[in-house]
């Protein structure tokens, strides 16, 4: 359904060299929405360009009927979308897509490469904390980029967190996927897999997802990836989208990441097909 939601806040957060924005719109949207979900954007008031963005849903309130998404500028369509103003309308199609399952017990792992954090601010914000403990691997370039993508608001969820930059310039230097190896192998979580406790959800570049799949399977850890691909209609019509996955008969079928997915278990995706 395309909805007209007003823009409560559209600005630029963090180090102006990272591109970063916070998009807060208000509206419908904000009744149904659920994490992992996304949002096609029409990101010019005119036609030009006619492709709409797609984007994550970073955050839902149901109370103040808003939805939070955050978008690094890398092109044309974002940087036109940086125009929008307080008060301004804009054209949504959404929320589309299947979304990430909400544990209800036990403790949660997510494991984040780069903007990959964004869709998963949305789950932390639903889980039910007293009852579901999170720990959350988040991976970025550097310093600027982690603090650029709302650093300070993943500190104040009170999960708990571990980093890795590329660069060294926070916590540990090198892959989120070694932290996350290290944090299964350190932290008993294979104890807490037995009895159906553990689960995990993953957003990043394939490469990492692809990496995240291996340790997860390994341990028995049931987990989630939201996979990114480049989306034209985002309503399941156009099959611009697909991607390769094993049913449970063992036959590889495709998949539409923008109907069946964004989220799809990681056991079933076919990292290295073609497309
Ligand atoms: Fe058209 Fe997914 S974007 S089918």
């Amino acid at each position: 359904m395309y909805l007209k939601q007003r823009v409560v806040e559209n600005r630029l957060i963090g180090h102006p060299s990272q591109g970063i924005y916070k998009l807060v719109l208000s509206g419908q949207i904000s009744k149904t929405a659920q994490p992992g979900q996304f949002l096609h954007i029409q990101v010019s008031a005119t036609q030009d360009p006619l492709l709409r963005r797609p984007l994550s849903i970073a955050g839902i309130n149901r109370v103040k009927e808003e939805v939070t998404i955050y978008y690094k500028v890398v092109g044309r369509g974002t940087d036109l979308l940086t125009r929008f103003k307080e008060n301004d309308y804009i054209s949504v199609l959404g929320p589309l897509g299947t979304g990430f399952t909400i544990p209800q017990k036990g403790e949660l792992l997510l494991i984040a490469g780069g903007i990959g954090v964004f869709p998963l601010y949305s789950l932390i914000q639903a889980v039910d904390r007293e009852q579901v403990k999170i720990h959350l691997f988040w991976g970025g370039e550097n310093i600027d980029f982690l603090e650029s993508a709302d650093l300070k608001y993943i500190l104040n969820t009170g999960v708990n967190l571990k980093i890795s930059t590329m660069d060294g310039s926070l916590g540990h230097q090198g892959l989120v996927t070694d932290l996350l190896q290290a944090g299964i192998r350190d932290s008993g979580f294979a104890d807490l897999n037995h009895n159906h406790l553990l689960a995990a959800a993953a957003c990043g570049p394939k490469g990492m997802l692809k990496a995240a799949a291996e340790i997860c399977l390994k341990n028995n850890i049931p987990l989630e990836v939201s996979l990114e691909e480049r989306m034209a209609c985002g309503i399941g019509a156009c099959l611009g989208c697909v991607c390769t996955v094993k049913g449970e008969d063992g036959n590889l079928k495709r998949k539409r990441v923008c109907k069946e997915g964004p989220v799809l278990k990681a056991e079933e995706v076919v990292w290295d097909a073609k497309s």
